[in-house]
């Protein structure tokens, strides 16, 4: 399974891109407002992003309709070669992604929650797919078993003649909120979960490996006093 990163906070990403595990970032307009991100800046901001990262960044469209989502996306497309653009899974938002999908441009279908949706983002052209697994938790319904229902349905069909120079839809596990959801999402074999960088930290420590290399250092002070 890929790691990409869930967040638009530059710091962030540059800190985990350092650590050389990181495929990409995922940005959406929450996450852009969190770091008092501001319109006029925002594509310079996704730009700086791409600069930072060697793989795919997916950035969101806030149009309502087919056009403005396609003009959007268009002009996100126009950023960098690795913008992916984030398109909400509806009506107009699967129209969109045909349109993008056929003219070259990849695009992240979000805010998915169902296998149907995830079907028809997929004969839409959608590059990627982003089921989210906290925000069913929220309902107090499971969101891991959602994902893993998604995952399984797309991988019944071949949908790579479906997008962009014949690449086939992979599935993101977004809306991401514990080191255990992770660990869920790769036991089914899910393709990439983004996680906030929070959740990231808490993927590389244990509790075992801390008292470990405590025990490492006191054994290795005995070493050195010798
Ligand atoms: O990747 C989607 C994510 O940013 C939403 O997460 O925690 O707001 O449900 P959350």
């Amino acid at each position: 399974m890929k790691f990409f990163l869930d967040t638009a906070d530059l710091n962030e990403i540059e800190e985990a891109a350092s650590w050389g595990a990181i495929a990409g970032v995922t940005t959406n307009p929450s996450l852009y407002a969190k770091i008092g991100g501001r319109l006029d800046d925002f594509q310079s901001h996704i730009k700086r992003i791409c600069d930072l990262i060697d793989g795919p960044v997916s950035a969101e469209t806030v149009g309502t309709t087919r056009d403005e989502i396609v003009r959007e996306g268009l002009e996100l497309a126009t950023i960098a070669p690795n913008v992916v653009v984030k398109v909400p899974t509806m009506v107009e938002g699967l129209a969109a992604t045909r349109v993008l999908a056929d003219k070259g441009i990849r695009v992240n279908m979000t805010l998915c929650f169902s296998v149907p949706q995830a079907l028809l983002a997929a004969r839409a052209g959608a590059r990627y797919v982003s089921p989210f697994v906290g925000r069913f938790d929220d309902i107090s319904e499971d969101g891991i078993e959602q994902l893993g229902g998604i995952a399984t349905a797309l991988s019944n069909y071949d949908f790579s003649s479906c997008g962009v120079d014949g690449e086939s839809i992979e599935v993101i596990a977004a809306s991401v909120r514990s080191a255990n959801h992770v660990t869920q999402a790769a036991l089914m074999g899910v393709d990439i979960a983004t996680v906030p960088f929070g959740v990231l930290k808490k993927c590389v420590e244990h509790p075992l490996t801390t008292n470990g290399l405590a025990r490492f250092m006191a054994d290795w002070e005995k070493v050195k006093n010798a």
